[in-house]
């Protein structure tokens, strides 16, 4: 595929011209460098009133062909994964293309052998061990449906999404080593276990020795491996069959299960994976995020092994044993492109910079970031004491929804810019919309920001809920994908995300729907009700702050903050627990009793000066209450 890598500006917009005068021929050109059982009859049927997207109907294919039977030839011995333990002291690795195309083989057969087919879904709770990696493509191998559920999730959120897909196999481990703490996987597991019917049988990786014992339909890993040869066909199938399905939040209280189908997702991570980081045959790429999350499935997994490249996947976590963990990892493994979050950024950059100097970081040649804005302090650090004002940083914009990079410079081929994530990717067409929900002409603006044509990646629903995902993303805006998010467009036309526009916060990069956290509270008997804003937060970008009512005859107390906490991660994960959780005696609301949030945002931000008008309140008179308790 290097062949298709840009490899100057002048090209970059030669193709990029192409790539919206002619998509579809454009798209042909890309998709015709893989591996295609049949080739497709039509390229892109589309339609974004239905919505329904369609990409390269009538071919049939294998992803996991193009992510490893076809660099068997002339790339088998090649390092394949590079895994680095949580401890430093165990052994890092290297597992080669073959290795790694025998060990997805066997696990294939370890699959079938249990039941899976072509279709059934599969949910994966795994941590970050290769053995992760291996399932997902094993699946893959099978034409089964993963569904990786992050395992910092609770039991409750994992059985809401096993149940959501009607998962058939659940794939876990005893534990999973994240720094100094030991996740009991299998116990949570259990426990979400309790209330999924559709699951026929549990397999479970042996990572910690945890001295578990199995129950009935649970099987160990590692012994129905005994029984299997490392060959299977790799099923052939449909261009729009699903490959996976990955839950996102939203602003109303149910994960959306977006789904990703097999050939425009291969055709867009491998091609994105190769323009954005300029990824060169022997390079060593490092992407840090957890393959629980999008940027894991694109840019750990997919994208890398579609290019042959090699990816290094870590286990633990950037504070151990230390915070200088990271540097130490590109150091060892002679990193060349390194991607990773503005929250990691930030709380590595609280430490003392010998930290970062003590390592050799020569072979970088590639920084990226992802998730979340990257402020201008964070973005100059990164660029002088990690990239030696040497390495061009891609700052990435993208979602769950995208399926791949659709704004970024390409590295060192065109220009980045601070907190800018600059250009669209060749095939994206972004456009920003006022207020009255017209396309903005002019080349400076701001507004919200939409995509006017598809992609190959574009997710192509919400699993069982094509309503939801009609409204969420294609009801604001009249044909257009609407992506939730604002931007600014500057006189070069590069782009700068602003953030959400929407009822999703962005907490160290993760996306957390308000409705889902506040339901959780909710479920106190304690409170009545609830509000969950952002506020600026130094290492996690923004942070959440709770507002709560209790009932009459309840006395706040720091206890409650504890139970309230302890809510919110049993229903949904510690990732989601409040920084401050202010006690009120009743919210701001509208005459129609939707709560104003912007309101409480800009109260929790300290922005008291400008609260804008609150006449038009139901009960003007709580806001000096809430602003006098303000934490
Ligand atoms: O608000 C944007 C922010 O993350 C959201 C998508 O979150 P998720 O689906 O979890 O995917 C994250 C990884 C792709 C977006 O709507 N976001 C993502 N990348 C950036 C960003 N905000 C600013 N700059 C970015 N580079």
């Amino acid at each position: 595929m290097q062949h298709l890598r840009i490899k100057s500006l002048k090209e970059y917009k030669e193709t990029y011209q192409k790539s919206i005068e002619q998509p579809e021929q454009f798209w042909d050109e890309v998709a015709k460098s893989f591996l295609w059982k049949k080739e497709w009859d039509t390229t892109l049927e589309w339609d974004f009133t239905k919505p329904e997207v369609k990409w390269f109907q009538g071919g049939k294919l294998n992803i996991t062909e193009n992510c490893l039977d076809r660099h068997l030839e002339k790339r088998g011995s090649k390092t394949a994964i590079i895994f680095e333990p949580n401890d430093p002291k165990e052994k890092a690795q290297h597992i080669s293309y073959k290795e790694l195309h025998a060990k997805v083989c066997a696990f294939a057969n370890v699959l079938y052998n249990n039941g899976v087919e072509k279709g059934d879904r599969v949910c994966i709770y795994m941590p970050m061990v290769p053995e992760l990696t291996i399932a997902i493509l094993a699946c893959a191998r099978i034409g089964a449906i993963h569904s990786v559920v992050f395992a910092g999730f609770s039991a409750n959120a994992l059985a809401a999404r096993i149940n959501d897909a009607n998962c058939k196999i659940l794939l876990t481990a005893d534990g999973g080593f994240r720094g100094d703490k030991v996740t009991p996987l299998k116990s949570i597991a259990d426990e979400a276990l309790k209330s999924c019917s559709s699951i026929e049988k549990t397999i479970v990786l042996n990572r910690c020795n945890l001295n578990i014992s199995l129950s009935e339909n649970q099987v160990w890993w590692h012994e129905e491996l005994y029984n299997v040869n490392n060959k299977f066909e790799a099923v052939a199938v449909d261009a729009e069959d699903m490959l996976f399905i990955l839950y996102t939040s939203g602003s109303t209280g149910s994960p959306k299960g977006m789904v990703h189908t097999c050939g425009g997702y291969m055709v867009y991570t491998g091609y994105s994976f190769l323009n954005v980081f300029q990824y060169k045959n022997e390079d060593v790429y490092w992407c840090t995020a957890d393959i629980g999350w999008i940027t894991g499935h694109s840019y750990i997994v997919y994208g890398p092994l579609l290019n042959g490249a090699t990816t290094v996947m870590f286990e633990g976590v950037p504070s151990y044993p230390n915070f200088d963990r990271f540097w130490q990892i590109c150091e060892k493994h002679k990193v060349n492109q390194f991607y990773t979050a503005p929250t990691a950024i930030r709380a590595l950059k609280k430490h003392p910079i010998s930290m970062v100097e003590q390592y050799d970081l020569s072979n970088l040649k590639t920084l990226g970031t992802v998730g979340e804005p990257i402020n201008e302090e964070a973005w100059h650090w990164y660029d002088e004491h990690v990239g030696k004002r040497k390495c061009p940083i891609v700052d990435t914009w993208w979602q769950t929804e995208t399926g791949g990079i659709m704004l970024s410079s390409l590295a060192g081929i065109t220009p980045d810019k601070a907190t800018f994530a600059t250009l669209p990717l060749p095939g994206i067409q972004p456009v920003l919309i006022n207020e009255v929900a017209n396309v903005i002409d002019d080349v400076v603006a701001q507004g919200r920001l939409a995509i006017k044509f598809p992609w190959p990646s574009i997710a192509r629903t919400i699993y069982g809920n094509h309503e939801r995902y009609k409204d969420t993303y294609f009801s604001a805006f009249k044909n257009m994908y609407f992506s939730g998010d604002g931007a600014l467009r500057d006189a070069d036309g590069d782009y700068r995300i602003t953030g959400r526009v929407d009822d999703v916060i962005i907490v160290s990069g993760h996306n957390l729907g308000t409705a889902p956290i506040e339901n959780a509270i909710n479920e106190h008997e304690q409170v009545v009700e609830s509000a969950i804003v952002g506020f600026p937060h130094d290492i996690k970008g923004t942070a959440l702050y709770a507002y709560v009512v209790l009932y009459n005859d309840v006395s706040p107390s720091e206890f409650l903050k504890i139970e309230i906490n302890q809510f919110i991660s049993d229903k949904i994960g510690p990732i989601a627990k409040c920084d401050k959780i202010q006690f009120v005696s009743s919210l701001p609301k509208t005459r129609s009793g939707k709560i104003m949030r912007r309101i409480l945002r800009k109260i929790a931000a300290n922005e008291l000066n400008n609260l804008g008008d609150v006449s038009t309140l139901l009960n003007p008179e709580i806001v000096e209450d809430v602003i006098k308790g303000r934490l």
